[in-house]
């Protein structure tokens, strides 16, 4: 009998729950499947007296993440806490250290550590793996690194914050405004413990910089990533996208350009009928563009307990089969330093803005459009408040930066009742 692959959980919330169970549950199965027992030595949580819904009778108990990552009866130290520094991070290092692998669902931590770990590690000759960390249940990680491995990709792109896809999603269908839409999604135990990072696209945004490192062989580079959440959507916008063929998502896209590396994560209108349109509720989907390959769509849940224990699983499985991979795809030595480029693929945009409803107000607006260079395809002037005109433009197609000088010239037009919101349309 081989030598079981003994493992170390940080973290028995939700997602170390979950991947106790599928160990507990599906030995035999697993077995089979990585060619030797997997056995769990040690857990560690903060509170030893919660119930967790399983059984933990049989393994050791750690205060401290740090000596559980340290443990000679470890192989492979599974990080579940979450936190992009302290424990998990600390824990992570010491491990690394220590010579044992890592499998870790914590985007936070990568998105703003990767490189350094994954050095750490790779000197070591250890495994960082994160496949629960992008997208939940879908193996996106695993595609991108392995089965793309011969492609040059083009773009990924994708909806990977399943909470603001809820959101966007009941807006629309049940006509609601944001906040009551947001109050539902907190009643339902959807949003992380500082919402912010749902609803501002930073949980969304760590994601993508993670799949932007496979993909393009570059450091991990979350600072250079233009990031805006959904705060600002209204039901007004939702309605207007739909009645233009559009549904609102917060949408990622990365490519490389002739500039360099463009990274965003922010609202976006995209064809209702389109794959990404169609996409309900919390699901996750990554859309991948390789040159040998065309476009590849994965969908599926992007959080929970057992989509997230199933890719956490995956990545151990591997380890247990021997599977030996770089963490970002190549050793993170050969990574490059990417160089930023901001939204330089010109397309159209929505604008919607309050003007003071007042002679001329309308053609100041159209003529700080016209003097960045920007011309107009539609416009309307809707359903007046008092003494403001709400004002839809939808432009043709122009560059990001030739929108923030005509946002500028419309702000010192005076006409403006508030700050417009410029939703950019994509071509999915
Ligand atoms: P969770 O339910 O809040 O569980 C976190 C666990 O970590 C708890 O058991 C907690 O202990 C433990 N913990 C926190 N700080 C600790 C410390 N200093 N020392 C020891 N234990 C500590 O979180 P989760 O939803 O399972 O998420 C875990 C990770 O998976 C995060 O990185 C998250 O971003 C990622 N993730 C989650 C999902 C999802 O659907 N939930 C999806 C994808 C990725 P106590 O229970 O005693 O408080
Ligand atoms: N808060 C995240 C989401 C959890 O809503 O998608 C999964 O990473």
């Amino acid at each position: 009998m081989p030598d079981p692959l003994r493992l170390g959980i940080a973290g028995l919330g939700t997602v170390g729950a979950g991947v106790i169970k599928i160990v507990q549950r599906k030995a035999a199965m697993l077995q089979a499947r990585a060619g030797r027992p997997l056995s769990i030595s040690a857990v560690c949580a903060r509170n030893r007296d919660k119930d967790r819904g399983v059984r933990l009778d049989g393994y050791a108990w750690e205060d401290d993440p740090v000596a559980l990552a340290r443990r000679d009866d470890v192989d492979v130290f599974i990080e579940l806490m979450g936190g992009a520094d302290g424990p998990a991070k600390a824990a992570t290092e010491a491990a690394i250290a220590a010579g044992k692998d890592v499998v870790t669902a914590n985007k936070a931590m990568l998105a703003h550590h990767g490189q350094a770990l994954a050095l750490a590690a790779e000197e070591r000759g250890r495994v960082i793996r994160f496949e629960a960390a992008v997208a939940g249940g879908i193996p996106v990680v695993k595609a991108l690194t392995e089965g793309l491995a011969g492609n040059e990709i083009i773009r990924v792109m994708g909806v990977m914050n399943g909470t603001c896809n809820y959101i966007l999603t009941r807006m629309e269908a049940a006509g609601l405004p944001y906040g009551d839409v947001f109050d539902e999604a907190a009643a339902l135990g959807y949003l992380e413990a500082d919402p912010t990072l749902d609803v501002g696209g930073i949980d969304a945004g760590h994601k993508l910089a993670l799949l932007a490192s496979i993909a393009f062989g570059t450091e991990v580079a979350f600072d250079a990533m233009e990031l805006e959440g959904i705060e600002r959507i209204t039901i007004e916008d939702i309605k207007h996208a739909a009645d233009m063929g559009f549904r609102v998502k917060l949408l990622g896209v990365a490519q490389m350009t002739g500039r360099g590396l463009e990274q965003r994560m922010s609202p976006c209108l995209v064809p209702a009928a389109s794959p990404l349109g169609q996409l309900e509720n919390a699901t996750n989907m990554v859309v991948i563009e390789g040159d040998s390959v065309g476009q590849i769509v994965l969908r599926g849940a992007g959080a929970g307990e057992g989509p997230t224990a199933s890719a956490v699983m995956g990545d151990i499985i591997d380890i247990a089969r021997g599977t030996r991979l770089s963490t970002f795809g190549q050793p993170a030595a050969s990574l490059k330093k990417p160089k930023t480029a901001k939204a330089s693929v010109p397309a159209p945009y929505y604008l919607r803005m309050a003007l003071q409803d007042k002679p001329g107000a309308l053609a100041r607006i159209a003529a700080a459009l016209g003097d960045a260079g920007i011309s107009i395809d539609r416009m309307r002037q809707y359903g007046h408040e008092d003494v403001t005109a709400p004002v839809l433009i939808v432009t043709h197609r122009t560059s990001r930066s030739a929108l923030d000088e005509a946002m500028e010239g419309m702000e010192k037009t005076g006409v403006l009742t508030g700050r417009p919101v410029a939703i950019r349309i994509e071509d999915v």
